[in-house]
């Protein structure tokens, strides 16, 4: 008899790649597996090293992928912090092709939304790593590829210029944490969002900030553990 399916969950970073092999209830079989980024973040590269991540891990059935950028029908709208040869590339069927497996990818924000939200009302999610990532849930449906990143926020800088991995090494964590509050005051003024999730590397520098009653803090590892509702359909 055919066992139930496993799903290999990726997500792709702009400073790690992470991956996990899920069971059929989307429980980990394995630790969560991570490499550093390739530089340059080239296609070729990136699918190197899951290639050489994946003999570290159980056998899967089907795979989910995370990815730093506007994904539509598999293939790569953009790609901020990656290499510009992104752009255009059918992630889900080179993927396929690669391990004969059948691939679901979307966003890697609406990836860990998925694995972080509770399905009532509306919520937002936030990443903070690399880039900014953000992503929209009305009674848990997705709204997807919202690029909140890339808006202008003040004084031509953009939200991910504003607490992105590069802001936080220039003006350091005291005022880098300042400006994550601004962004949760603002995105609530425009959004109205009943519960705000804060996921991504660096939410964790904020596991001691006073943050009001409707933000919740999450580890990185949502970014993998949504990867198995991109397959619950099925
Ligand atoms: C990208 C988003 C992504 C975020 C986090 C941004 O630069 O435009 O699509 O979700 O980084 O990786």
């Amino acid at each position: 008899m055919k066992s139930l399916p496993n799903t290999l969950s990726i997500d792709i970073g702009g400073t790690g790649v992470k991956l996990i092999v899920l069971d059929a209830k989307g429980s980990p079989l394995c630790d969560r597996e991570r490499e550093e980024t390739p530089h340059p973040a080239t296609p070729e590269s990136i699918f190197r090293v899951i290639e050489e991540l994946t003999h570290k891990v159980p056998e899967f059935d089907r795979i989910a992928v995370g990815f730093p950028g506007v994904i539509r029908d598999g293939i790569v709208e953009t790609a901020a912090n990656l290499d510009v040869h992104w752009v255009g590339v059918n992630l889900a069927s080179q993927l396929e092709q690669c391990f004969g497996k059948p691939v679901r990818v979307a966003n890697d924000a609406d990836v860990q939304g998925f694995g972080c939200i509770s399905g009532k009302g509306l919520e937002m999610v936030i990443t903070l790593g690399t880039g900014m990532g953000s992503a929209l849930f009305v009674n848990g449906v997705l709204v997807p590829n919202l690029e909140l990143a890339h808006h202008q926020l003040k004084k031509g800088m953009t939200y991910e210029d504003y607490v992105g991995r590069y802001a936080l090494e220039s003006v350091g964590k005291k005022k880098w944490t300042k400006r994550v509050q601004n962004v949760i005051e603002n995105t609530k003024l425009v959004w109205n969002w009943d519960l705000l999730h804060l996921g991504g590397g660096n939410a964790k520098l904020l596991k001691d900030v006073e943050l009001p009653d409707t933000v919740r803090l999450h580890s990185n590892k949502s970014g993998v553990m949504g990867g198995f509702v991109l397959w619950q359909d099925v």
